[in-house]
């Protein structure tokens, strides 16, 4: 369903019964809430789930190419609020998880528990800020069909091709359906994002680290880094996955996913 919030029209997918524990899904840069459908199913009928598409991905508004994660952020609050969600869980992929560790920072007191995914808490060093130019430029020129074809070798494990080609052409599928201007836009967001390695000392919930044993994009070391600071954190590496463990090592993530909400999540 579409929903206007903060001046854009969101696409929202809200699922099962509002009695439900509920979990939120944040989905990674330049996908939509589509990744994860798997997880969406493996969760009905025992928790609620939500998951909607940032602005300038899948079907939610591209406005006018200017976002911030802090906007995210926004508008992650303003859907809860909509729904009076009672401190859902909060589970982000890589960008949905900076958007979540920001989220904590401004209000921890609000989510029962995280799922932090191939994700880190630093902000981006120049090096990585004169890549994101790099890319806006040739997102620009070249278009997002290009873009994908570049990107998925850098988020997909060489492995993944021949071991989950379904996966890579869904994920190929979304990003080349994604406008240049919004990836465009939300590469200066994620340039442009705030540290949060600082706040991680308040985090104070029931946290669930995964990161994907070949993650080049936020590495294993960055998750070890976040379980050092995050009190009573877990942390599992994901054999077999490079950036996108919740697709290329789906068993496993599952089955992690599946034991944490069950403990901690209703
Ligand atoms: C993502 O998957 O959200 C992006 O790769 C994150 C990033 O580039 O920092």
């Amino acid at each position: 369903m579409f929903e206007w919030i903060n001046g854009h029209n969101l696409f929202i997918a809200d699922s099962g019964e509002s009695s439900l524990p509920p979990v939120v899904f944040l989905h990674g840069f330049p996908f939509s809430h589509e990744m994860w459908s798997g997880q969406i199913d493996l969760l009905r009928g025992r928790f609620r789930t939500v998951a909607f598409d940032f602005q300038g991905h899948g079907r939610s508004d591209i406005g006018d190419g200017q976002y911030t994660i802090e906007g995210h952020v926004d508008d992650l609050l303003a859907v809860l609020d909509r729904r009076a969600l009672d401190r859902p869980v909060l589970a982000g992929l890589s960008m949905g998880g900076y958007v979540a560790l920001r989220a904590l920072e401004r209000h921890h007191d609000r989510f029962r528990a995280a799922v932090l995914c191939d994700t880190r808490s630093e902000a981006d060093s120049n090096e990585a800020r004169v890549r994101r130019h790099v890319q806006m430029t040739m997102v620009k020129t070249a278009g997002a069909a290009e873009f994908a074809d570049t990107f998925l070798k850098a988020i997909f494990a060489p492995s993944s091709f021949p071991r989950h080609p379904d996966a890579v052409a869904f994920i190929r599928n979304i990003i080349t359906h994604t406008p240049p201007l919004g990836i465009a836009g939300t590469l200066l967001a994620l340039a442009g994002r705030t540290d949060t390695t600082g706040a991680l000392a308040s985090i104070r919930i029931p946290t669930l680290i995964l990161v994907g044993e070949e993650d080049m994009i936020t590495p294993p070391a960055a998750s070890r880094s976040m379980q050092e600071r995050i009190a009573g954190s877990e942390l599992h590496v994901i054999p077999g996955a490079a950036h996108m463990s919740n697709l290329e090592n789906p068993e496993r993530f599952n089955a992690l996913l599946k034991e944490f909400l069950e403990r901690v999540g209703r």
